[in-house]
């Protein structure tokens, strides 16, 4: 059995394209209708009910377009809707906090572990509860932290420069004092910043990203539930904005990944062998 229906994912703003580009190198044969809430973005500050309310909605609007699952391509819709007081959607939604808990146990060898996300993934204490609960009778250390300022940097597009470098240094400067071994990046914005963040904790610290991890979890899930498109269906992606198109547009393409041009390949000539 195959399913040609499109795959519904959406955050707050840019931050869930990295949950989307992850979907596109998993499963390219799948069609994708995105939404990113840039006009009431950022989600982190807000009270858990409206984020709610916002989930709702927009979920609402992709069970319209028929879409086969959804993916709450946001830790804060996730820890207030899926994870926290779960929401009756009318389809499947998959959140993106579980399968990061998996992947971080599996690989810290210390025990230690970071958090970092937005204030109100990390206020709700969505992650240290799941962590504590799947660990079992293993002993675990969490370190917390509200990272708000690199929503704001990734949705202005900024992912190196000397701002970023500092407020990166100072943010997770209690990460360090606490010995991490495995840093989860519970918020989908952080992805965008993984070159200043893992430069920062330095090449020891395994970053678990929640993009990757859903896609590998939606890629299991639609194969043991058969919803994978058929061979040789028309991809479409499609991707709505609640702002303004036109910085969507720029930071999608940036953040999507650039194509490659006919006008970009050239032939080089290399020595005949004898
Ligand atoms: N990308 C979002 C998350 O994973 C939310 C960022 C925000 O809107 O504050 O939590």
């Amino acid at each position: 059995m195959t399913d040609s229906r499109p795959v519904g994912i959406f955050d707050s703003g840019v931050g869930g394209l990295t949950v989307a580009r992850s979907i596109i190198d998993l499963l390219p044969g799948e069609s994708i209708r995105y939404v990113g809430d840039t006009a009431r973005c950022p989600y982190g500050p807000r009270p858990f009910d409206e984020v709610r309310g916002f989930a709702t909605e927009i979920v609402d609007w992709l069970h319209g377009q028929d879409v086969k699952l959804v993916i709450a391509a946001c830790n804060t819709a996730t820890a207030a809707a899926v994870v926290n007081d779960p929401v009756p959607f009318p389809v499947k939604v998959i959140g993106v906090i579980e399968p990061s808990v998996r992947a971080a146990l599996a690989r810290t060898h210390t025990g230690s572990i970071g958090v970092i996300g937005t204030e109100g993934t990390i206020n709700s204490g969505v992650y240290e509860r799941l962590l504590h609960d799947m660990a079992g009778e293993r002993p675990l250390t969490v370190t917390s932290q509200a990272s708000p300022e690199f929503v704001t940097f990734a949705e202005q597009g900024r992912t190196n420069d000397a701002e970023v470098l500092s407020v990166a240094r100072n943010v997770l400067a209690p990460l360090i004092a606490a010995q991490v071994d495995t840093l989860i990046l519970g918020c989908t914005h952080y992805p965008l910043l993984t070159g200043m963040i893992g430069h920062v904790m330095g090449p020891d610290v395994a970053l678990i990203s929640s993009a990757e991890m859903t896609a590998r979890a939606v890629f299991s899930y639609m194969v043991t539930h058969d919803l994978l498109a058929p061979e040789h269906t028309d991809v479409q992606r499609a991707f709505y904005t609640t702002g303004d198109t036109g910085s969507f547009i720029s930071l999608a393409q940036r953040f999507l990944g650039p194509r490659i041009n006919r006008a970009d390949v050239d032939h080089m000539a290399t020595q005949e062998r004898a």
